[in-house]
């Protein structure tokens, strides 16, 4: 330990330390003026860098979600991704991001698994890496989440993962162990227990991660995960958010009484010390970053997202060659999903949905063809106004009484409001804005919070009624709170005032408001057969298919695989009427597509971020190619699926008996073919791959592109073993490559193999069995046509 942070924890006394161990605030690290420490501010940052606040006044970009950016298994893209990430750091004057989310899609059900990378470790280590290492080359931290076995959210903060060593080593730890090797220098500790002990008390805290692996930075709580007062003795650094009470006055009697050893709170804020002269948050200044303009920045997602798309059957419809009429159905097409919810969610300053993206491209006509949801939506900006200001938006005004304690203009519909300490004081809030009808018609005009809720149009009062927490996720709670609305019937261009009152209750301050509404809508039957005719007089038929945020989201896990509403049967009818029907699938994890085998393409676009309708463009019109390839299996039917419950047992416990046996080395095992394996997807050109030459631990392939278009492939290495001692998969990904190659050209990739890849977790280590194994080579874990023995 340097000289200097020994100098500056000497010159603290116990409460100095204490009130650094937990936060100043939601979001930001306790500073001590003193010794020159400043406050850091941290953010949310799988997916974009939402800042200290959440605030559309200050807008982030919106990034592809984890799916997304795996599956592009482009190490290059994710440094620069990186490095936007950082700029966006920057900008928003916060000294780490808390990301990326690492943790493994062990059951399809799992509600972050759009948020996490893969069901591989290597793919999520590989990805994790770059990731980690860009960030902080910016000198900006990363903090690889959720330290460990935090693979599904049913009953999160208590669920108790029981899982072997040998399955903790080889799966769900390895991508902790590539970050803390890319230098992470922060880790954040789960809410869930593993084998018995919460993660933040967990000795998993030591060893592996602190000693063996040599972690030498902070570990931060997950958000309210630090349980105990005594628990601080344990190798937790921060308390998030705070100040975190039970590591307060409490604490520092725990300290005098001896229940808990100084040096342990001692060695928490060299570790704070260390990670602030990092961050350059110890009498410093941050490292200068490079910003990004607007236009780079999209132009970076943009590709991003057209990299990350997985084309994973195409008849040849694809690319289009210039349609003279584009159906454009589904209403994820005009309001898809551009990102995740929870904790990942970022307000960008601009988005492009599939509908404008492709009619900017194509001669497209819409219609949405289905609801996905009964939900109202926030009042869009372009149908509001706020009465004190004329322009688009609404007026927020922060009451005690008859005290304005604040007014501001906003321009959402939704707003999150912790953080504003006059959110916090105010007894009551109100959110008005005067809504202009575009469309004639029945409109539902409504309101989401927690608390006594009012709702007033052109005066009268027309709803009120009490929402209190429901003893749920508190997140879920404060992101999705249920929805109040009444029916009014609209000429268009009509317009109506309307106010809507909270007053806070059940122990939540105001915390969120949301202003909702729900345009006209035509009879479901009515819009259906809309679609089809639409879709029968079409060349081509463009169907947007998608989940929503109350079947895929944080704080709760999915309870079946199937599209909501009545989308699979659009897309049967639609096919049937029209040979050339792609669909576009918008969700962050696997959906059953039971009409697959009856549609001209599907190409899964993830949540892409806020450029989803400038990249689908790109790759529907084949400006650019759908560069993705599969990070995680996709069945058939979830009946299918090997390794499904993400439920725990009535005792808590969540036992992974599959051991290391998920994804694709699940569904090898049980000998069920998937809909599309691990590995796979098409892009726009053909392949042909040869002349595997092995050198130690290195794998030299010929790749040809037989093609008549440029494009990407990734040749993906895997390892077998028969007649082994050990329990091992069938086979497993060892490494990787990415290669471009021009039409009828041809290019070696070169694939290095980790000794990592020949091991296994054994009583006393790592282990690597004598003899040989087989390498196979090729561009899905099904498809592996070249083989030769290593090892
Ligand atoms: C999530 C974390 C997140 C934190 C702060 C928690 O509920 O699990 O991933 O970083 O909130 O928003």
């Amino acid at each position: 330990m340097s000289d200097r942070i020994e100098d500056l924890l000497g010159k603290l006394d116990l409460p100095a330390k204490i009130r650094l161990i937990s936060g100043a605030g939601f979001f930001r690290f306790a500073g001590e003026p003193s010794i020159g420490l400043a406050e850091m501010p941290v953010s949310d940052g799988p997916s974009g860098v939402r800042g200290e606040q959440w605030d559309e006044r200050d807008p982030s970009v919106s990034l592809p979600s984890g799916t997304a950016l795996a599956a592009t298994w482009d190490r290059e893209l994710l440094t620069e991704i990186g490095a936007l990430i950082a700029a966006e750091a920057r900008r928003k004057d916060v000294y780490a991001v808390l990301g990326p989310t690492i943790n493994l899609h062990r059951s399809p059900l799992g509600g972050r698994h759009f948020e996490c990378f893969s069901e591989d470790p290597v793919l999520t280590g590989e990805i994790a890496d770059a990731y980690v290492r860009s960030v902080q080359e910016h000198g900006v931290s990363a903090c690889p989440k959720h330290y460990v076995a935090n693979d599904s959210e049913t009953e999160r903060f208590t669920t108790d993962v029981i899982a072997s060593e040998r399955t903790l080593r080889e799966l769900y730890l390895y991508p902790f162990e590539r970050s803390v090797a890319a230098g992470a220098w922060m880790v954040m500790a789960a809410y869930n227990s593993v084998d018995g002990v919460t993660m933040t008390e967990n000795a998993l805290l030591d060893e592996p991660l602190k000693g063996e692996w040599g972690f030498d930075g902070v570990v931060v709580s997950d958000w309210t995960a630090v349980r105990s007062t005594t628990g601080a003795a344990k190798s937790n650094d921060i308390a998030m958010p705070g100040p975190w009470e039970a590591w307060g006055a409490p604490l520092e009697e725990a300290v005098r009484k001896g229940q808990v050893p100084e040096s342990a709170i001692d060695e928490k804020v060299r570790r704070i010390l260390r990670f602030a002269e990092r961050v350059g948050g110890l009498n410093g200044e941050p490292k200068a970053v490079a910003p990004f303009t607007d236009a780079a920045a999209q132009q970076l997602v943009r590709a991003a997202a057209a990299k990350a798309m997985v084309l994973v059957a195409n008849d040849g419809t694809l690319p289009l060659d210039k349609p003279a009429r584009v159906a454009l159905l589904g209403s994820a097409a005009a309001e898809p999903r551009f990102m995740g919810g929870g904790s990942a969610t970022v307000i960008p300053a601009h988005t492009t949905s599939p509908l404008e993206g492709l009619s900017a491209a194509l001669p497209v006509t819409y219609t949405p063809g289905v609801h996905l949801s009964e939900n109202l939506i926030p009042v869009p900006l372009a149908l509001v106004t706020d009465p004190e200001t004329g322009t688009p938006g609404l007026s927020l005004r922060y009451l005690d009484g008859d005290e304005v304690l604040e007014a501001e203009h906003r321009t959402a519909g939704s707003l999150m409001l912790f953080g504003n300490p006059n959110a916090m004081a105010a007894k009551a809030i109100e959110l008005r804005g005067r809504l202009r009808a575009d469309a004639a018609g029945e409109w539902r005009i409504g309101l989401a919070g927690v608390g006594a809720l009012s709702l007033s149009i052109d005066g009268e009062t027309v709803l009120e009624d009490t929402v209190m927490p429901d003893g749920g996720d508190p997140v879920e709670m404060l992101l999705n709170p249920p929805q109040r609305f009444v029916t009014r019937t609209l000429a268009e261009g009509e317009e109506v005032d309307v106010l809507i009152r909270l007053t806070p209750g059940g122990g939540f301050p105001a915390m969120g408001i949301t202003y909702a509404i729900g345009r006209p809508r035509r009879a479901d039957d009515e819009e259906f057969a809309a679609a089809v005719e639409l879709a029968r007089n079409s060349d081509v038929a463009v169907i947007v298919v998608g989940t929503t945020e109350q079947i895929e989201s944080e704080g709760f896990d999915r309870t079946d695989l199937a599209l909501p509403g009545r989308q699979d049967e659009l897309v049967a009818a639609v096919a049937a009427v029209n040979p050339r029907t792609i669909v576009v699938v918008n969700s962050g994890s696997p959906v059953e597509m039971p009409w697959r085998d009856d549609v001209a393409a599907v190409l899964l676009a993830w949540f892409p971020g806020q450029e989803f309708g400038a990249a689908l463009a790109d790759v529907l019109t084949g400006a650019a190619e759908p560069g993705g390839r599969l990070p995680t299996t996709w069945p058939k039917t979830m009946a299918d699926v090997p390794v499904l419950n993400t439920k725990p047992n009535p005792d808590n416990t969540l036992p992974y008996d599959e051991g290391i046996h998920i994804g694709y080395r699940a569904w090898l095992k049980s000998g069920v073919a998937p809909a599309y394996p691990f590995g796979h997807g098409l892009g726009y050109t053909s392949w042909e791959l040869s002349g595997l030459t092995v050198s130690g631990r290195t794998a030299t392939v010929t790749v040809r592109n037989t093609g008549d278009r440029a494009g990407r492939q990734v040749v993906q290495a895997y390892l077998s073993r028969e007649h082994s001692a050990v329990d091992r998969p069938v086979r497993w990904l060892a490494g990787f490559a990415l290669v471009e190659a021009g039409a009828g050209e041809t290019v070696t990739a070169t694939i290095e193999l980790p000794r990592r890849a020949f091991e296994h977790w054994t009583d006393t280590g790592w282990a690597v069995e004598p003899g040989g194994f087989t390498l196979h080579i090729g561009t899905s874990v099904m498809e592996l046509p070249l083989t030769a023995d290593i090892g």
